[in-house]
């Protein structure tokens, strides 16, 4: 073969090599053969956690989008402390906020028994344990994609320096989004998972007390439950329903009652783009649902471990011993 074809082949083959790793190569069908039951399994023990306690279905798709952000979507939020290394559950983010490591345990160990051995990563159940909350609380199912391997360590720092924080302004959080290769549609479409579930005291109560762009019947109202010192884990939920995935929270923030310094930042009443999206959302809850689903499937194709990468841990709490 002439010098020049072997160069090209060559090339070529390397093309294929760089395409093939940096396709993020999940599949939706991922677990149809290694064990079909599953997606049914997660789906129940889901149902039955949200049925119990239907802001766990917050929490569980709060817990996938901290697992995403931080070293993409890895599992690495579900590792905890070792002598040896300290993961992520005590950044400031997370501390005392995060939850829902209770269900995830237990569906991992009925997976390990129904498949018959630990073929589902952590980092999938995740995902499948996200799309399964916002479903049952009256979201559209989407389509999740799965393949995902477990990260072998976790990183405080990381989780401190790349989960967005409740004061930042819109700049922040577009960078913030832009440096995980999301938009400004994902970013007000994910915000809307704010549709769900509740916040802290201690986390809105600069803005109850200090703020001029809330509403002052709801600051007053929300003063009423989150003093100005102490009872700093009293909870409000982040809209006016937080157990159904609608449009409540974009219509909120259009009447200047974002509970979240970062969720008011996206309708400022000046008519800029997120205005218009928030304003769109509002009007279009079928869109919402919709775009919604998209967004998490951005928000679940972050980085993920495939292929021979990481491992498929045993117990989501520690890396493999072997
Ligand atoms: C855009 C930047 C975001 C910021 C600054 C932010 C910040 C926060 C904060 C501070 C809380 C309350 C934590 C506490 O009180 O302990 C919270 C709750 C929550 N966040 Fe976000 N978040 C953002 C985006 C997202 C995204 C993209 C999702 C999911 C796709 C999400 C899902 C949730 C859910 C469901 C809750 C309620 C959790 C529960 O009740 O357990 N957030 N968020
Ligand atoms: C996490 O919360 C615990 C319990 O409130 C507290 O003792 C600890 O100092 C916090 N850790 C960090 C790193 O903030
Ligand atoms: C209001 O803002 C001031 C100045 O930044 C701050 O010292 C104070 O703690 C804030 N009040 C509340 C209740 O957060």
């Amino acid at each position: 073969m002439a010098k020049s074809h072997k160069l090209i082949l060559s090339l070529l083959s390397q093309l294929f090599l760089i395409c093939h790793l940096s396709i993020a190569d999940l599949t939706p069908d991922f677990y149809d053969d290694i064990c079909s039951q599953a997606l049914p399994t997660i789906q129940t023990l889901v149902e039955a956690a949200v049925a119990d306690e239907p802001r766990i279905g917050a929490s569980l798709v709060r817990l996938h989008f901290h697992d995403c952000f931080v070293n993409g979507c890895d599992g690495s939020v579900l590792l905890d402390d070792t002598p040896t290394m300290i993961g992520e559950k005590t950044a400031k983010p997370n501390n005392n906020s995060i939850r829902g490591f209770d269900v995830i345990d237990s569906i991992k160990s009925n997976l390990n028994d129904v498949c018959q051995g630990n073929v589902v990563s952590c980092a999938d159940i995740l995902a499948v344990a996200a799309h399964d909350s916002i479903v049952a609380l009256g979201g559209s199912s989407y389509g999740v994609l799965l393949g995902r391997r477990d990260a072998t360590s976790a990183s405080l720092d990381a989780a401190n320096s790349n989960i967005p924080a409740p004061n930042f302004d819109l700049s922040q959080l577009l960078s913030n989004f832009d440096s995980h290769g999301l938009s400004m549609q994902d970013l007000v479409v994910l915000s809307g998972a704010h549709t769900l579930g509740f916040a802290r005291c201690t986390i809105f109560r600069n803005r109850i007390y200090n703020e001029s762009t809330i509403d002052p019947d709801y600051a007053a109202s929300l003063e009423s439950v989150c003093p100005i010192s102490g009872d700093d884990d009293v909870l409000a939920s982040l809209d006016d329903t937080p157990a159904s995935v609608d449009t409540d929270y974009y219509q909120g923030l259009i009447q200047s009652r974002g509970l979240l310094d970062s969720d008011q930042q996206l309708y400022q009443g000046d008519g800029s783009d997120t205005d218009s999206l928030v304003q769109y959302y509002s009007d279009n809850p079928a869109n919402f649902w919709s775009d919604f689903g998209a967004a998490m499937i951005n928000l679940g194709n972050l980085n993920p471990l495939t292929g021979d990468g990481g491992e498929v841990r045993e117990n989501c709490r520690v890396v493999n011993q072997n």
